[in-house]
C-alpha cells in the first residue's frame, strides 16, 4: 500500500488520542529498533520521549521479543479469576521484591489509568470494609492520573476534563507545595484531618508528569506524606510515570522515608511492549479484603487482567532493568542530563529547568499561555521533528526522557538541538 493511500485511510478511519498536533498528518511508521523510529517515507527519528514514557531498553529489544514469542506458543491469555499462571506469579513476586515499602500483593489491570482506579477503589473500600466513614480524597493541583473517571476526578477541572466536570467526584486539592504556600497547605490538611473523613492521598512522587513535568520540593512533599500517615490517611503513590528507573531510582518512592500503602504501576512495566497495569498493596490493606464475607472482597477485574504475554514481557524487561549494565546506563544518562543544566543557566526563554534521574525538564516562560493547548508546543514539536527528534512538549514544558539504550552522544546531540531551539 502506498504511503499516501495509507495516510488517507488513516485520516478516514482512525481516531487518534491526544490529537492536538493536527496541522500535519500522522507519521506512518514502518519499523522501530533501539531508540529509532523508521518512518515509511524513509526518515529515521530518535525517540527522546520513550514513546510516551513506556520504552525502557529500546524498541524491539530481542530479549523481550523472544520472551513474548516463547510465551505466545504456550499460553497467551486465560481468565485470571479462579486461574493463575507462572508469568504472572513470577512477576508479582519479583515486583514485591523490588517495590519500596512492605508491599504484599499485586493486582493486575491494563494500563496506568486502571492501575490508579484500582488503587483508589482499594483505598476507599479498605475504610468501608472496616466500617469507618472515610470517603474524602486528597490530590495535588496539577496532578494527572489518567483518563478514566476516577483518574480525571483526581486531576480536577483541568481543560482536559471540562466536558465531564459535572460527573467528577469531589476531591480536596492541595496547592503545588512551595515555601510560600506551605502554611496554606497545613491549614487545609488540619481542617480536613479534623473531619476524620480523609481516606487517601493520591500523589505522583517527586515529579508531576502530564501536569507540566514539575519537580516537587522533596522535603515539602515528604512533610505532607508524614502528616497524612500520622492522620490515618492512606498513601497511594502513582508511579505510572516514575517507575522502573526513570528518576534514577527504581521507584521514586525510594526518595522518601515515608512509604506508600498502595503503588500504581504501568508504562515502563513491560519495557514498552504490551499494555499492563499493576497495583500493589501492603498486607494491612489486603487483609481487610481477604475474608469470608463476599461483600468485602474486591469486586473488580478486567478481561485482560494478568495477561500472560504482558507478564512475560514484564519479566523479560525486569531481567534487563536489573542488570549492572542498565544501572550504569541510567546513571550515565542521569549525569549527562544534570550536566546539561549548566548550559541552560541564564537562558531568557526559561522559567525554570531541572533534571531528575534520566528526565530533563524545563518550562518556557509563558507568553499569553494557553497551557497545554499553547500553539508554541506544536511549533516546538514540528521544529524537533524536522531535525529528526521525537520530542513532545506539554504546553510550556519541554522535556527529554529517553529510553535507557540511548547512547550518550545521541543524548548530547538532542540536548544541543534543544539549546538551538531555545536560542533561535
Ligand atoms: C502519573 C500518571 N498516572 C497515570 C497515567 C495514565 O496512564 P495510561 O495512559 O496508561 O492510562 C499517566 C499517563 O501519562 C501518568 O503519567
Amino acid at each position: 500500500m502506498s504511503n499516501n493511500f495509507l495516510a488517507e485511510k488513516d485520516a478516514q478511519f482512525v481516531w487518534h488520542p491526544f490529537d492536538i498536533f493536527r496541522n500535519s498528518s500522522n507519521l506512518l511508521v514502518e519499523r522501530t529498533l533501539g531508540n529509532k523510529i523508521y518512518t515509511k517515507d524513509g526518515r529515521i527519528l530518535t525517540d527522546m520521549v520513550s514513546s510516551w514514557w513506556v520504552n525502557l531498553h529500546g524498541h524491539n529489544h530481542p530479549h523481550i521479543v523472544h520472551a513474548i514469542q516463547k510465551q505466545a506458543e504456550k499460553l497467551s491469555h486465560v481468565i485470571f479469576s479462579g486461574f493463575s499462571h507462572e508469568p504472572a506469579i513470577t512477576l508479582a513476586e519479583r515486583l514485591i521484591g523490588i517495590l519500596p515499602g512492605k508491599m504484599d500483593k499485586i493486582f493486575f489491570s491494563d494500563n496506568g489509568s486502571t492501575a490508579v482506579e484500582v488503587g483508589l477503589k482499594m483505598a476507599l473500600q479498605y475504610w468501608f470494609n472496616i466500617g469507618r466513614h472515610k470517603t474524602k480524597i486528597l490530590a495535588f493541583e496539577g496532578a494527572y492520573h489518567g483518563d478514566t473517571f476516577g483518574a480525571m476526578s483526581l486531576a480536577g477541572p483541568e481543560p482536559f476534563n471540562k466536558p465531564f466536570q459535572h460527573h467528577l467526584f469531589e476531591v480536596v486539592y492541595l496547592p503545588f507545595p512551595d515555601e510560600q504556600n506551605f502554611e496554606v497547605i497545613e491549614h487545609i490538611l488540619f481542617k480536613e484531618f479534623e473531619t476524620g473523613e480523609v481516606a487517601a492521598l493520591v500523589y505522583e512522587p517527586m515529579i508531576q508528569g502530564v501536569g507540566g513535568m514539575r519537580l516537587f520540593n522533596k522535603t515539602l512533599q515528604e512533610k505532607i506524606l508524614e502528616k497524612c500517615r500520622l492522620n490515618e490517611v492512606l498513601l497511594v503513590a502513582d508511579e505510572v510515570m516514575t517507575g522502573f528507573g526513570r528518576t534514577g531510582k527504581l521507584f521514586a518512592s525510594e526518595f522518601f522515608k515515608v512509604k506508600p500503602d498502595i503503588i500504581c504501576l504501568s508504562k515502563g512495566i513491560t519495557g514498552g511492549f504490551l499494555p499492563l497495569g499493576a497495583t500493589s498493596a501492603t498486607k494491612n490493606i489486603y487483609e481487610v479484603f481477604n475474608c469470608s464475607d463476599k461483600r468485602k472482597i474486591f469486586l473488580h477485574g478486567h478481561s485482560y487482567t494478568g495477561n500472560a504475554l504482558s507478564c512475560a514481557a514484564a519479566n523479560a524487561s525486569l531481567d534487563l532493568l536489573l542488570t549492572e549494565d542498565c544501572k550504569q546506563r541510567i546513571e550515565s544518562i542521569s549525569k549527562t542530563q544534570s550536566q546539561f543544566l549548566r548550559k541552560l543557566e541564564g537562558n531568557k526563554r526559561l522559567e525554570w529547568f531541572v533534571s531528575l534521574g534520566t528526565i530533563l525538564t524545563m518550562s518556557q516562560i509563558p507568553e499569553k499561555s494557553k497551557g497545554y493547548f499553547d500553539s508554541k508546543s506544536e511549533k516546538a514539536y514540528q521544529y524537533f521533528l524536522e531535525r529528526n527528534l521525537l520530542l513532545r512538549p506539554l504546553g510550556n514544558a519541554l522535556y527529554l526522557s529517553p529510553p535507557y539504550c540511548t547512547e550518550i552522544s545521541e543524548l548530547i546531540e538532542a540536548q544541543n538541538v534543544v539549546l538551538e531551539y531555545l536560542e533561535k
